[in-house]
């Protein structure tokens, strides 16, 4: 292990080193790439002589989310802190199932979500989980909501009747595809228009229950989003919140994106109203910076957790019961440890530094629309208190500009369409920048643009 550590350390140095001098690869043709770089795996092994150049030129080749010209997705950056902490989970390699091998990771896992649940506003009695990504813990939370609407969809499916559920146009797309996993069919989705901002429209969303309910359906779900996925928006929880409660309807928050906004006292009122929601879901690997992936879902009862995941297993639960054995609420049997990473940033940093965290994004995302906004070349299409600056420049198409800039290895960045429009989507989250990398995006998107007309 000691040699492999050293080469480690090696290749990390130069990754570095890498990102510094060159922060955006040019891309190969897949398949040209997978050759030079000799993936193809054979019968017989190489000598560590051979495998050191191959290993490094892998990483060396592999696209750069940490770096400063990384705005494609909704993460990136390098957290030191979350990364140490997720290198030591690789090595210690626990499953999070039974405390008799998670031991004080369990204690970790624990202190994470119920820190968590208590800055949603959520009672004592709460209680949570972690999965591999916001896709799934949309699908857990979707999973409880069917369970308490159809107490025998665990045991003899379901039974024909017709469960919908309610989500915005602008929401995440695992929702229709885990609404096919679970059996509800993607076709009892009901889509709720959104207002200008992208923000589900209260009116629409009522009169889509009381439609249903007269048809005889049986609605059971609304999932609400704290930063829509394109625009950043987010649904006006408090609304939700009082619909759910009238029709005795689940509701969820998918905070995948910016549910992370619980650590600031400035922008946790973009979500107020989220505590009456009866589960909540956020990415620290996204607003947070943490490596992927950290997505944890807090849910008010914990009852529901245990209704819909626990399943005995004579040969894995032996030792201190169901509190500490956590694979009794969770999606899967052997499952990572997801937390470590969170813990070993929010130990070094405090609830305090989170918070500078999330709002050090959001002044990125104010900078960047100021911007915009002052120069008449753009065309804006964002609004207040989104992460997601969205624009159009000199009327190029936003497809050809970000493709550009891919294939050139200037920039990357991607694009959306929201109410018809079509345009470059901006993501400030990024764990490592700073308003001067805001300001030299913007420079070198347009000398590359002006060199394209
Ligand atoms: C609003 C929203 N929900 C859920 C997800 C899915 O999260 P993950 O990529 O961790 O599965 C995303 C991903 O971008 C998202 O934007």
């Amino acid at each position: 292990m000691k040699n492999d550590l050293d080469l480690f350390r090696s290749i990390a140095e130069d990754l570095m080193k890498a990102e510094e001098k060159e922060p955006v690869l040019r891309p190969e043709a897949p398949e040209a790439l997978f050759t030079r770089l000799k993936i193809s795996l054979s019968e017989e092994g190489i000598s560590d002589s051979e495998f050191e150049p191959i290993l490094r030129d892998l990483v060396l080749n592999t696209p750069r989310t940490a770096t400063r010209k990384f705005f494609n997705q909704l993460f990136g950056g390098r957290n030191s802190k979350a990364s140490l902490g997720d290198l030591l989970a690789v090595l210690l390699n626990n499953s999070m199932y039974t405390y008799k091998v998670g031991g004080p990771m369990v204690g970790v896992e624990k202190e994470l979500l119920h820190k968590s649940a208590q800055l949603l506003g959520y009672p004592a009695s709460a209680d949570g989980t972690l999965a591999p990504g916001g896709s799934m813990t949309n699908f857990m939370a979707m999973l409880m909501a069917r369970d308490k609407a159809q107490e025998t969809a665990r045991s003899k499916g379901l039974d024909g009747a017709k469960l919908t559920l309610y989500t915005s146009r602008e929401s995440h797309y695992s929702i229709p595809k885990n609404a096919a996993f679970m059996g509800i069919g993607r076709d009892q989705i009901r889509y709720v228009n959104s207002d200008d901002q992208g923000k589900m429209r209260m009116d629409h969303l009522q009169e889509l229950i009381s439609e249903d309910r007269a048809n005889g359906h049986q609605p059971f779900l609304v999932i609400g989003t704290a930063g829509t996925t394109v625009m950043g928006a987010f649904d006006p929880m408090e609304g939700i919140a009082e619909i759910c409660e009238k029709e005795s309807i689940w509701f969820h928050v998918d905070g995948a994106y910016c549910g992370s906004v619980i650590f600031s006292d400035t922008y946790r009122p973009l979500i107020a109203g989220a505590e009456r929601a009866d589960s909540f879901s956020y990415n620290a690997h996204k607003m947070l910076g943490t490596p992927l992936s950290c997505s944890l879902i807090l849910v008010k009862d914990k009852r529901w957790l245990y209704e819909s995941f626990a399943n005995d297993a004579d040969y894995l639960y032996q030792t201190d019961g169901d509190d500490y054995n956590l694979g009794k609420t969770s999606l899967q049997c052997g499952r990572r440890n997801d937390a470590f990473k969170f813990w070993t940033l929010w130990k070094s940093a405090g609830t305090k530094g989170l918070a500078e965290i999330v709002d050090r994004q959001f002044e990125l995302a104010n900078h960047a629309l100021d911007y915009v906004r002052e120069h008449p070349d753009y065309t804006v299409y964002s609004y207040e208190n989104s992460l997601g600056i969205c624009f159009n420049y000199k009327d190029i198409p936003a497809d050809k500009l970000c493709n550009q800039l891919y294939e050139a290895g200037e920039l990357m960045i991607g694009y959306g369409q929201f109410h018809g429009d079509e345009f470059v989507r901006l993501v400030t989250v990024n764990a490592g920048n700073e308003k001067e990398d805001i300001d030299r995006f913007f420079k070198l998107l347009e000398a590359f643009a002006d060199k394209m007309n």
